[in-house]
């Protein structure tokens, strides 16, 4: 395992660990969260969560699941926000009964 694989893991499980804190609209909020940029890109949420797979399996008891669908990969602050308010860019053309925590 490479070094930088390494690091990943270690803030992957020292952050798990502070996810009581995790009903806030903002990313910010929380302190995994905290040091990302607001216009943080897709890339960036990947390094810690890994995969639009990863999320997805999060996700999977969702119907339907926001993060597998007809849209492909988005960027994820289509929906989440680092600084703002959330929105679920999904309901822009359907109305699922779904709503992004915050919004
Ligand atoms: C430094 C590592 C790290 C980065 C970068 C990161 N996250 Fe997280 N995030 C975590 C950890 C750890 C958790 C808690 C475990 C989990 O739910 O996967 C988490 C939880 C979440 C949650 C669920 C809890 C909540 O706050 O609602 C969402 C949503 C989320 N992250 C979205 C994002 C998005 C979007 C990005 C990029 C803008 C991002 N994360 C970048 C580490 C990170
Ligand atoms: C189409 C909108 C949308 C996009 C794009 C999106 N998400 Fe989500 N995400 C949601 C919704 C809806 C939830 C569930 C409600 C909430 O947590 O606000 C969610 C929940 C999550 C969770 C918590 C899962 C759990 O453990 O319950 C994480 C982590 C997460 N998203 C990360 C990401 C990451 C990383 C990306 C980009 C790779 C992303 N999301 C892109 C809509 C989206
Ligand atoms: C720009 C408009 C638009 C957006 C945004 C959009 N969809 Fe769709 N979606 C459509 C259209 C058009 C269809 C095909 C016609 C239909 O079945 O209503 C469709 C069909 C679907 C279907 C199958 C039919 C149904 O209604 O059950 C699902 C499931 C679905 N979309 C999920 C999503 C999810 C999840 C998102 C967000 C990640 C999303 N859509 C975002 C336009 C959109």
């Amino acid at each position: 395992m490479s070094l930088t694989s390494l690091l990943k893991v270690a803030a992957f499980t020292l952050c798990a660990a502070t996810l009581s804190f995790s009903a806030q609209a903002q990313l910010k909020n929380t302190p995994m969260h905290a040091n990302l940029p607001d216009n943080a890109t897709t890339q960036q949420c990947l390094m810690c969560h890994q995969s639009y797979e990863a999320v997805a399996q999060k996700t999977a008891k969702m119907n339907p699941n926001p993060h597998s669908s007809h849209r492909g990969d988005q960027n994820c602050t289509n929906c989440h926000s680092v600084k703002g308010k959330p929105h679920f860019e999904c309901n822009d053309c359907h109305s699922f009964n779904i709503k992004m925590k915050g919004e």
